[in-house]
């Protein structure tokens, strides 16, 4: 199945690229090693945290290389990486931090915290604007982690719907699609199946840019690297909205 049909498509481990999780794992684990961490500990977020240049590459190691970059980069053609975030998990995510209210807490774990990437909540009541339009959202797991350990979840199909609804409303930048969003994810929980997206070390995940997604708690006795279930994704923006909104 492919990206267009049910905004997600899932590869294999591929020698290009193993060859680049190998050159960019220790730069990885050092930084994540003295990273601020939240939900009692379980969670790095390490947005940008990566140094690696527009290729990917991370001192004098390979490019980013495969057929999930080689399918992202034909949507809209070759975009600059930007430095990859490291979202790391740990046995017990999602633990509750102090700051979190209970239900937000509740939406992470039975929800996962499903979400749709670029839509930035901002002031005391979170309003929501498409302020980080982004092409494609690339993952590369770089640690092996048994399925269970957290894995990224999809809402299978979901990106129809926020593209319809999205097209419809036909935002700039400042709109605020907080009630948009939140009934069309609504909807999506309704009547999208959530599927559970391990990956293996290398193995590769390409979600639409309009794709909900969250990760499911760490379940009991699951286990994964000492460092935890590392992902790297790239997420190159893409700043022309009518682009972003094509049915593309
Ligand atoms: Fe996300």
């Amino acid at each position: 199945m492919t990206l267009a049909a049910r905004g997600w498509q899932v590869f294999a481990p591929e020698p290009a690229t193993l060859a680049w999780v190998a050159s960019v794992l220790p730069e990885a684990r050092a930084r994540l090693a003295c990273a601020p961490r939240r939900h009692g500990g379980t969670w790095v977020p390490g947005v940008d945290l990566l140094p690696n240049d527009a290729t990917g590459a991370v001192s004098c190691g390979p490019p980013l290389d495969g057929a999930a970059l080689t399918t992202a980069q034909a949507l809209f053609g070759p975009l600059p990486l930007h430095p990859a975030q490291l979202s790391a998990t740990h046995p017990g995510y999602p633990r509750r931090d102090p700051s979190e209210t209970e239900a937000a807490h509740r939406f992470r774990r039975l929800r996962h915290a499903t979400h749709l990437d670029g839509l930035i909540p901002e002031g005391p009541d979170r309003r929501r604007h498409l302020r980080e339009p982004h092409a494609w959202i690339l993952g590369v797991a770089l640690t092996e982690a048994e399925p269970d350990a957290a894995p990224l979840t999809v809402l299978d199909g979901s990106h129809r719907l926020i593209g319809q609804a999205f097209r419809a409303a036909r935002p700039t930048p400042d709109t605020d699609l907080t009630d948009l969003y939140a009934t069309i994810r609504r909807r999506a929980f309704d009547s999208c199946p959530r599927r559970a997206l391990p990956l293996p070390p290398g193995g590769a995940v390409l979600l639409h840019r309009m794709t909900l997604h969250g990760v499911a708690p760490w379940a009991e006795g699951a286990r994964a690297d000492p460092d935890g279930r590392i992902i790297a994704y790239v997420r190159p923006l893409l700043p022309d909205l009518d682009r972003w909104l094509s049915a593309a």
